[in-house]
């Protein structure tokens, strides 16, 4: 809708008419619980928004979650955090992660879902993959990505990190829209190393869900 006074046109906008994307602030319901997101595309861009990659992986983590129940998980360019904040609910022990860059807005974002729910255990950490892999020791039962194949830069850095971070029965699940040619040459990259399985396909979202392991020689 729109209305002009004299010569300056003034557009009133309908929130709900925008692309998911631009909006401050998105609510999602997983494992009964409320989510409000907030959202900053503005400042901060791919990062400060929920891809549906992300709500897709939420759904697998809510349907299979005595999968997730108790592991030792790292969530990977977590951008919002909604992935994380969904193992947690669900009883993961979960590290949240993204670039220094974003990592007030997802500690933000984390802290405001979270802060009120009992018996949740969750960190929030900067992790970068082209630079802060050796503060990370420890190695996960679950290592989770939704969205995080895009930038052919980091490609090699995206790999090491899922190679550094995975002992030998460690399941990887990257949630990914294949939008380019170079996506799928990640996920052949990631076959020199890793079986990979196709373990959900969203045809409305066009989002699939592979699931990795580490080839054992
Ligand atoms: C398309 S967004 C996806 C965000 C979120 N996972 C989602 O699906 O809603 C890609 C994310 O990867 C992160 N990322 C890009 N390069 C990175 C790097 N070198 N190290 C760590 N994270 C990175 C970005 O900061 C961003 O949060």
């Amino acid at each position: 809708m729109s209305c002009q006074q004299s010569s300056t046109a003034v557009v009133v906008y309908d929130e709900s008419k925008l692309s998911p994307l631009v909006k401050t602030s998105r609510t999602f319901n997983f494992v009964k619980t409320e989510l409000v997101i907030k959202q900053d595309w503005g400042n901060l861009g791919v990062a400060a928004v929920v891809w549906d990659a992300a709500i897709v992986l939420c759904q697998f983590i809510e349907k299979y979650k005595d999968e997730f129940k108790n592991k030792e998980v790292i969530e990977l360019g977590a951008g919002s955090g909604i992935v994380g904040i969904v193992a947690a609910l669900i009883g993961a022990n979960v590290v949240i992660t993204d670039r220094e860059q974003v990592y007030p807005y997802l500690k933000r974002v984390v802290k405001e879902n979270l802060k009120d729910k009992e018996n949740v255990k969750y960190s929030v950490k900067i992790l970068d993959w082209t630079r802060d892999l050796h503060k990370f020791s420890q190695k996960y039962d679950i290592i989770l990505g939704a969205d995080v194949i895009y930038v052919e830069e980091v490609f090699d850095a995206l790999l090491e990190t899922l190679q550094h971070l995975s002992h030998d029965e460690t399941k990887i699940y990257l949630s990914c829209k294949i939008r380019y040619d170079r996506d799928t040459r990640f996920l052949d990259m990631v076959q020199k190393h890793f079986t990979l399985q196709e373990v959900l396909h969203d045809k409305e979202k066009d989002i699939k869900i592979f699931l990795c392991k580490k080839i054992k020689y």
